[in-house]
């Protein structure tokens, strides 16, 4: 299973880029992922789309066209999703009729600094998913936190519970894709 990946974090030391690396390492060989960046996107501009869409956009957009699964980890600023990877999701969203998550399977998730672990980020970026007609899973649910308990202070996850998570994270994922085969 082909995975495209990215966080909605642009932070050096990270915890949901984090998060992200220690995904793709514990991956079983069939789910290949790969991590994308989202940090050169322009500021979304309608003006652009037709005269002069961003390269990135349309590179990341063919990536999730291609891939099988996108997983999507997201931090949570002020009770929602940070603005760089709303900016993102509405740039590949564009121009109206080529929106890549149609029928997609993907796999939310997210840590934070607080108990709540970007439960309520992650509940408006369902929203916005479901908007868009993906098909994104259901459970299991993958609120992280806090942060600092889970990660040792050179970043490495050391929650073995939240390992098993990330594990059924993406049988989850697999289980969407084969649904669809
Ligand atoms: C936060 N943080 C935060 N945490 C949370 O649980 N709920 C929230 O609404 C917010 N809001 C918020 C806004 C802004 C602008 C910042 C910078 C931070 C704290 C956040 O969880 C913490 O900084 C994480 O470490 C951010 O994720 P990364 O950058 O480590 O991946």
């Amino acid at each position: 299973m082909n995975i495209i990946a990215f966080s909605g974090s642009l932070r050096r030391d990270s915890y949901n880029a984090a998060l992200l690396r220690e995904l793709k390492a514990l991956a079983r060989p069939e789910h290949e992922i790969e991590i994308a960046e989202i940090r050169d996107f322009p500021l979304y501009d309608q003006d652009l789309e037709q005269s002069a869409y961003p390269a990135v956009a349309q590179a990341l957009k063919e990536k999730i066209k291609a891939a099988d699964g996108v997983v999507l980890v997201t931090p949570e600023y002020n009770r929602s999703v940070p603005g760089v990877l709303k900016n993102a999701l509405d740039w590949v969203s564009r121009p109206y009729g080529t929106n890549p998550f149609a029928q997609k399977p993907v796999l939310i998730m997210g840590v934070s600094g607080g108990k709540i672990g970007t439960a309520i980020a992650q509940s408006h970026l369902r929203e916005s998913l479901e908007y868009l007609d993906a098909d994104t899973v259901g459970q299991p649910e993958l609120y992280l936190g806090p942060a600092k308990e889970l990660f040792t202070d050179d970043l490495a996850l050391k929650d073995d519970s939240t390992k098993e998570l990330l594990t059924k994270g993406l049988a989850a994922l697999s289980h969407r894709k084969e649904r669809r085969v």
